[in-house]
């Protein structure tokens, strides 16, 4: 596509100028985004970029090990991984309310960052994927007054007192754009099609307060339910599935037992950008497959919900 040859050819040289021979630190989140940014950034700047990925433990069944894996070895980028699971989970201990998540997860990746920074002599940029619809949602809601309806914890949550410049060379795109750049890139197809998955994780998919242990049955949960829907052939037609476990325990019975357990609430979208979504409408017998193997291989969930809901009135995700 020759108009996205000639956008990464404008950014690069855009990137190159504005950094000079500063040094910069990118976040990756495992995301599409993020991996658009940092091989475009390398494009540009070379040994001058450290890339870095927390680990938050708030990440997905094997996906820390996926995005280490793909970057060291089929990128040859070297990439920083921090294994701060247990500054996040402290952190977020007792903590329920979603913008106070994003507002502590913001400000820990931040603190990592620059710790990174020092590590590296000193880091005078920050790169981050940011999109287009990521800048309009968290910074208001279009035609309306002014309120943010998530802040994005790579737009709205950075702290004032962070002293690193920001770039963000994907701000003007959207997502099915930030795609064919990453095609244009040589990112392998498998990696490009990867479902959007938010910066602060799982923690934002467990309304109420995050444990350990949530998080475990969630991914779980959650690797049966995108299992299945690979195994479907509906990966590719969703914009984005995951689970989601919620804070209420509902009455079931097991053999000659009754159980008292949590629920899980499925959710599976179509949109283009992300700004608007419909509900997916599975094939018949689909969701009760996935219902009846989360119930009976999940200890912990006792019964599966699906979420109809389209966006707006609803988000995509629950917090
Ligand atoms: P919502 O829930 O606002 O989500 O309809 C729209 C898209 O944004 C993702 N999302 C986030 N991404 N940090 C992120 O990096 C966040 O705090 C955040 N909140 C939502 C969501 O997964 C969907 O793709």
């Amino acid at each position: 596509d020759w108009t996205m040859a000639e956008f990464r050819a404008a950014k690069i040289a855009e990137i190159r100028a504005q950094v000079g021979q500063g040094r910069v630190i990118c976040g990756l989140s495992g995301g599409v985004d993020s991996a658009v940014a940092a091989v475009l950034i390398h494009e540009a700047i070379g040994a001058q970029l450290t890339c870095v990925f927390v680990d938050h433990g708030l990440m997905r069944t094997a996906e820390a090990e996926q995005v280490v894996t793909l970057f060291r070895n089929h990128y040859n980028i070297p990439l920083v991984h921090v294994d701060a699971e247990e500054t996040f989970l402290t952190g977020l201990a007792g903590v329920t309310d979603p913008e106070a998540k994003r507002k502590f997860i913001g400000g820990a990746f931040i603190d990592i960052f620059e710790a990174e920074a020092k590590k590296v002599g000193g880091a005078d940029f920050l790169a981050q994927g940011t999109l287009y619809p990521d800048v309009i949602e968290s910074v208001s809601f279009t035609g309306g007054p002014s309120v943010t309806i998530k802040s994005h914890h790579n737009v709205g949550g950075l702290p004032a007192r962070m002293n690193m410049q920001l770039v963000e060379p994907l701000r003007e795109l959207f997502k099915d754009e930030v795609r064919i750049l990453g095609r244009e890139l040589g990112l392998t197809e498998a990696f490009v099609g990867r479902h959007p998955f938010p910066g602060p994780g799982l923690a934002i998919r467990i309304p109420g307060e995050v444990t350990k242990e949530r998080c475990d049955i969630l991914r779980k949960a959650d690797a049966i339910y995108l299992e299945e829907i690979r195994a479907a052939g509906l990966y590719d037609t969703i914009w984005q599935a995951f689970a989601v476990l919620l804070p209420v325990r509902s009455v079931g019975v097991m053999g000659d037992g009754r159980t008292y357990d949590n629920v899980l609430a499925l959710r599976a979208v179509t949109s283009t950008d992300g700004m608007t979504a419909e509900a997916f409408q599975f094939p018949g017998d689909f969701l009760p497959r996935v219902a009846t193997r989360i119930v009976n291989e999940v200890k912990g969930i006792n019964r599966v919900t699906y979420d109809y809901t389209s966006k707006p009135p609803g988000t995509i995700e629950w917090e």
